[in-house]
């Protein structure tokens, strides 16, 4: 069973490779590929099915010692020594825990989380995990769904480029000719339009129409496809009324036939059983057809494939060559991987908490938090200079090592994590001059007791700052931990209240799994931090942060001032009648007011539809001040079309562009470049995150009011200038049309002949583009 996985021929010898086995192969042994099992959970039963050839993946087995017990069972006794993939939910690092993936997109730099990929696969291979299910990408717009914590955000270009990083960091090989095996398989969640959840409700059905299904939802995990990932989970919902594992429009038509991708397609948690309660199949074995057509291709621990599927080949519904290009796709990763050459995992220390790991959580973690208000307090100078200052920290989730590592951390150990207050003590060592009093006042997030609110009280009264440690505790984000309030659980906002009436300034920490509505918190407090879950390292990066480094977080959504404007987000469409400025609120109603007196404009009664903070938005301990946007290029065109200047469309033919006095171009040579300078107007150095939106103002459909097409994370030193340049193609300002012909619906991409506006700005709150 030899393997070359370096020669120039690979793709050739991997497919000859797999078309011997395939041909050696029983239908049993087929069928049993394409089972993925948690042995965990009843090993009497399944380690004997091992041994047949009846699971192609393991997961939640970690240790080498144990993958390889396990492997040998497959690889030494089983009829063709078939080898397993060991996978695992490794979401946000392995042992040394990175910030939750939110916080990942706030640094706004896909190289760093590329970085804590690739460590995190050192990790997760060390103990034999060849396969992990992230990253999720699914773009979105509720803040009260909990698995908002797991995926990039609201935006579509965001999360598509942190998508293609953490992808890259894991599999760490050349996505053409896979010339070296791949590290650790990426997993690319759930496939697809999860996130548009009805009331941001785990699980709950999604109603996408199909252009923005494929505008907004599906980039990503095109994007990360781009990148070489090695496979993809089918989502738990019914988008559009049919669930995704039973979905050949997602499965076949666009994944295969659209996309060409090879990637191996495995069910989320029994998804396929799922179409049972779903209300699509009466029963498991009509599941099991309906996915196996849907080619879904690995089930994971749902055992209908492995329940039914022979019976239905039997039967006459399914035929052989179906299962065939299953187990062709699951032969082909674990050929990848190098499994059929290297089934075992050295048994040796594993890697973990490697100095450079732990260097990189906090530098990430630092890069993670967002700074969103300040009043002058931040960064504390007085009080860590004066060594008779005393700093209060204070709050629920100041000393809390197990919560600030976030959801799904099956292998991060609370006991490595170094808190805010442990790594405040550090700091207090190191410099020797800051005196610190801690004083929780709540013992966790949801703490409704006001028992020690006094003793808190009165040690804010002899302190010269209060550090308040706000936010969730992990368990109330992830999946199926949605909320319907999103406001700081149990007393936190009341003691910061009442801490607010000493007058004493307020710094307000922010350790959560979700945008919070915190307007009310914002106001009681001097300055605020948004953290997020930050990981291992959330105290010192938070540390870093208070005592000095410049932060240089941006949000990645949209923080809504209430919950009742949620979905509220950047990129929507304006209306006809887009709210007044300044709006109509309930107070401005004179009583007996007649019905359209106060005008007609979209808007809610209680607020405007202006966000708490906008995407895209954080500050720093500087101030950059943004020039006028400049387009110097023209547009990129097809050769029927004319290109654009100064945001216009059409020009005369004598305007075309010439590149070294040649014309036509090429379409992709065609591109048009925008640029505006940023000057650094502090005295801080500090990294700026300028975002290059636009709108388009005209066209065949309407269009948001601003789009995201580019970002760059730019150092300044205080009193200097620079020029951002973005350079867009065409296609870049495309977007997905839809044409219905009586029943007939047809979807195509292109870009209009119309007016684009464009805008260089610190956040979409302040791209000029109306
Ligand atoms: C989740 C997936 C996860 C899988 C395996 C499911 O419940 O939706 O994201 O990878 O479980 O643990």
């Amino acid at each position: 069973m030899a393997v070359c996985s370096c020669s120039k021929n690979n793709k050739s010898d991997e497919d000859r490779f797999i078309d011997d086995l395939l041909s050696r192969m029983t239908l049993e042994e087929k069928i049993g590929q394409m089972n993925q099992l948690d042995p965990e959970w009843d090993a009497e039963l399944k380690e004997p099915l091992i041994r047949e050839g009846k699971v192609g993946s393991i997961f939640n087995i970690v240790g080498a010692k144990e993958v390889n017990r396990l492997q040998r069972m497959a690889v030494e006794e089983s009829r063709l020594g078939i080898p397993l993939i060991a996978a695992r939910d490794v979401i946000h690092g392995f042992r040394t825990i990175y910030p939750i993936p939110l916080g990942q997109a706030a640094t706004w730099n896909p190289e760093l989380v590329e970085q804590a990929a690739a460590l995190t696969a050192d990790e997760a291979t060390s103990v034999g995990i060849r396969w992990a299910f992230s990253p999720m990408v699914d773009v979105a717009r509720d803040p009260r769904w909990g698995r908002v914590a797991e995926g990039y955000g609201e935006d579509t270009y965001l999360t598509s480029q942190m998508a293609a990083a953490v992808v890259r960091g894991y599999q760490q090989s050349p996505i053409t000719n896979h010339q070296s095996p791949i590290k650790m398989a990426a997993c690319v969640k759930h496939f697809a339009g999860y996130s548009a959840s009805e009331s941001g409700r785990d699980y709950n059905t999604t109603w996408i129409p199909e252009v923005q299904l494929r505008d907004v939802y599906l980039p990503p995990f095109k994007a990360a496809v781009d990148a070489g990932a090695m496979s993809l989970m089918c989502s738990f919902n019914a988008l559009n009324g049919l669930p995704s594992s039973a979905n050949k429009h997602l499965n076949i038509d666009i994944l295969r036939n659209e996309w060409h991708s090879d990637a191996l397609l495995v069910s989320d948690w029994g998804s396929g059983s799922d179409l049972v309660p779903h209300g699509l199949c009466a029963d498991k074995k009509e599941a099991a057809l309906r996915c196996i057509n849907a080619r879904m291709e690995m089930d994971m621990q749902g055992n209908i494939y492995y329940d039914y599927l022979a019976e239905l080949v039997q039967e006459g519904k399914v035929k052989e060559s179906q299962i065939d290009d299953c187990v062709r796709s699951i032969l082909r990763m674990k050929y990848r991987l190098g499994l059929f050459e290297n089934p075992y995992v050295p048994e040796e220390e594993p890697v973990a908490y490697t100095d450079e790991a732990l260097a990189l959580a906090s530098d990430i973690a630092t890069e993670s938090i967002v700074l969103l208000k300040n009043d002058g307090v931040l960064p504390l100078k007085s009080q860590i200079t004066n060594h008779k200052s005393q700093i209060l920290v204070c709050g629920p989730m100041a000393d809390q090592p197990r919560e600030q590592l976030g959801t799904w951390i099956f292998d991060g150990e609370p006991g490595h994590s170094v808190t805010p207050l442990e790594a405040l003590k550090q700091y207090q060592t190191t410099s020797n001059n800051i005196k610190l009093l801690f004083e929780p006042g709540l013992a966790y997030s949801r703490d409704k007791s006001t028992a020690n609110f006094a003793k808190t009280i009165a040690a804010a009264k002899k302190s010269d700052v209060i550090l308040f440690f706000a936010g969730e505790e992990a368990i109330l984000s992830g999946e199926a931990r949605c909320r319907a309030d999103i406001t700081l659980p149990g007393a936190q906002s009341a003691l910061l209240a009442e801490l607010h009436k000493t007058g004493k300034p307020i710094v307000l920490i922010v350790m959560a799994g979700r945008p919070l509505a915190i307007g009310a918190d914002v106001a009681n407090a001097d300055a605020v931090l948004y953290a997020f879950h930050g990981g291992t390292m959330a105290g010192p990066a938070i540390t870093r942060v208070l005592t000095g480094e410049a932060p240089s977080g941006r949000l990645p959504m949209t923080f809504p001032k209430m919950v009742g404007q949620i979905p509220l987000y950047y990129n929507r469409l304006n209306t006809g009648r887009p709210t007044y400025d300044p709006p109509v609120l309930i107070d401005d109603i004179p009583v007996g007011a007649k019905q359209f007196s106060v005008g007609y404009s979209s808007c809610w009664l209680e607020t405007a539809t202006e966000p708490l903070f906008p995407f895209g938005y954080g500050l720093t301990y500087t101030t950059f001040e943004y020039g006028e946007t400049k387009i110097n290029g023209q547009l990129p065109m097809t050769n029927d079309q004319l290109p654009m200047t100064n945001g216009q469309l059409p020009m005369t033919n004598d305007q075309l562009p010439m590149t070294n006095g040649q014309l036509p171009m090429t379409n992709d040579q065609l591109s048009m470049s925008i640029s505006c300078s940023i000057t650094n107007t502090g005295k801080t150095d500090a990294y700026d995150v300028p975002q290059l939106y636009v709108r388009q103002v005209s066209g065949d459909f309407a269009r948001p009011i601003a789009e995201l097409k580019g970002f760059q994370k730019i150092f300044i030193p205080a009193g200097e200038t620079r020029t951002v340049t973005f350079t867009l193609s065409r296609e870049d300002l495309g977007y997905w049309h839809e044409e219905k012909d009586g029943f007939n619906s047809r979807v195509w991409f292109a870009t209009d002949e119309a007016e684009f506006r464009f805008s260089i700005a610190p956040n979409a709150g302040a791209a000029q583009l109306r």
